[in-house]
């Protein structure tokens, strides 16, 4: 049997490599997927497969794609899950939908991916395989096999597979975030140690001073930071660089799984928390007050949609439909400044701002103010009948 493994160079699917071999009797294709994660541990990760017997190491590069079908559309939705920028939910469509055009093209009997039985991971790669090819076999030796992270760093030591740094946590890591679990993060009454982040400084040890970073969005996506223009790949690695040094982006919250577990998830993502910040700044000058009301229910099931493994669904592109018929006006400049860990908007223009500084001026005339009069009489006017009738 040959297997096409998803394979980053981590503990959980280099476990996945011998048991495939071991306990599957299968020949292993181990299969990694640029999604913008540390080039470092990318070079090493066709090394980290032959050392484990792999018959094969496939690497696709799909940071383009992710960045144009995923994060952008993602930026223009607001994307957050009870306040998860969706990093790591975003890559595994990608990563999957990869992982099957090398099996078919390596002709594997199966593909395999490291996620457990207990996380939302699974729900995202097994829909797409199924949804890409609903006769290919999936197999999950950990979820199967019904393993846990002590097992596993037990039989990788066993095994003589590198355990990487030795720490309990799972890390996942794309161009849009670092998702960080496991260890003494899981109880939630214990403050995340600072040895966890990796993109993000300390907000005590950031720079003195705060700093202003200048955004331009065309369309509803980011084109230029500090008015040079650039691709959204290069754009995000260098906001992530700089909002992090800032101590930005480090999210801790209280996550709720697909399956209903209640979940200490840690992420740091400087990149995405500003972009989408500065993006909703930008609606609220462009959009009109129903269009916003609208759009932050759309924008919610959106989320849930991309959280949830059902990136596939037509509703998400339905949804996508109405998001893409707004963002032609989300257009526009905007200044964050960054501080200690916080971010604020600090400006905003753009050509098809609402806002109307005449209008809505105290110095200035702007309109008869006298006019205003007219319109309270109506306004609450069923409210008024009401106690009226009431006699009050
Ligand atoms: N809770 C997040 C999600 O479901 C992060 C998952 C991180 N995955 C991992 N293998 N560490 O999207």
């Amino acid at each position: 049997m040959k297997v096409a493994l998803a394979y980053s160079g981590g503990l959980d699917t280099s476990v996945c490599v011998h048991l495939l071999q071991e306990k599957y009797k299968a020949d292993v294709i181990t299969v990694s997927v640029d999604v913008g994660q540390d080039p470092q541990e990318l070079k090493e990760i066709a090394k980290k497969s032959k050392q484990l017997g792999a018959i094969k190491h496939v690497h696709v590069d799909a940071r383009k794609e992710f960045v144009e079908q995923y994060v952008f559309r993602s930026i223009k939705a607001n994307g957050l899950y009870e306040g998860y920028p969706l990093s790591t939910a975003l890559a595994r469509y990608p990563i999957a939908s990869k992982l099957v055009e090398v099996a078919r093209r390596e002709r594997a009997d199966a593909v395999a991916h490291g996620c457990t039985g207990k996380g939302n991971d699974q729900f995202r790669f097994d829909t797409t395989i199924a949804i890409k090819a609903p006769k290919l076999k999936i197999i999950a030796p950990i979820r199967e096999l019904n393993l846990d992270r002590k097992w596993e760093i037990k039989y990788a030591r066993e095994q003589g597979i590198p355990v990487g740094t030795g720490k309990p946590y799972s890390i996942d890591e794309n161009l849009w975030g670092r998702s960080i679990e496991g260890g003494v993060l899981e109880d939630p009454a214990k403050a995340p140690p600072e040895h966890i982040y990796a993109w993000t400084r300390s907000p005590a040890k950031a720079p003195a001073k705060p700093r202003v970073v200048k955004i331009e969005f065309k369309g509803g996506i980011p084109i230029a930071l500090d008015g040079k223009r650039m691709g959204g790949l290069e754009l995000i690695a260098k906001l992530n660089k700089i909002a992090g040094t800032y101590g930005v982006g480090r999210i801790e919250l209280i996550e709720d799984r697909i399956l209903g577990l209640k979940a200490r998830e840690n992420y740091e993502a400087p990149a995405a928390m500003v972009l989408i910040q500065a993006h909703r700044a930008l609606e609220q000058l462009a959009l009109t007050k129903q269009e916003l009301a609208f759009k932050q229910v759309v924008d919610q099931t959106w989320a849930d949609l991309a959280y949830s493994g059902l990136w596939f669904d037509p509703l998400r592109e339905d949804l996508d439909a109405f998001i893409d018929s707004t963002q032609n006006r989300v257009t526009g400049k905007i200044k964050v400044e960054l501080n200690h860990g916080n971010s604020r908007i600090v400006g905003r223009s753009s050509p098809y701002s609402l806002y109307d500084e005449e209008l809505v001026s105290f110095e200035r005339y702007g309109f008869d103010q006298r006019d205003a009069i007219g319109v309270i009489k109506f306004h609450a006017l069923q409210s008024k009948i009401l106690r009226k009738r009431k006699g009050a």
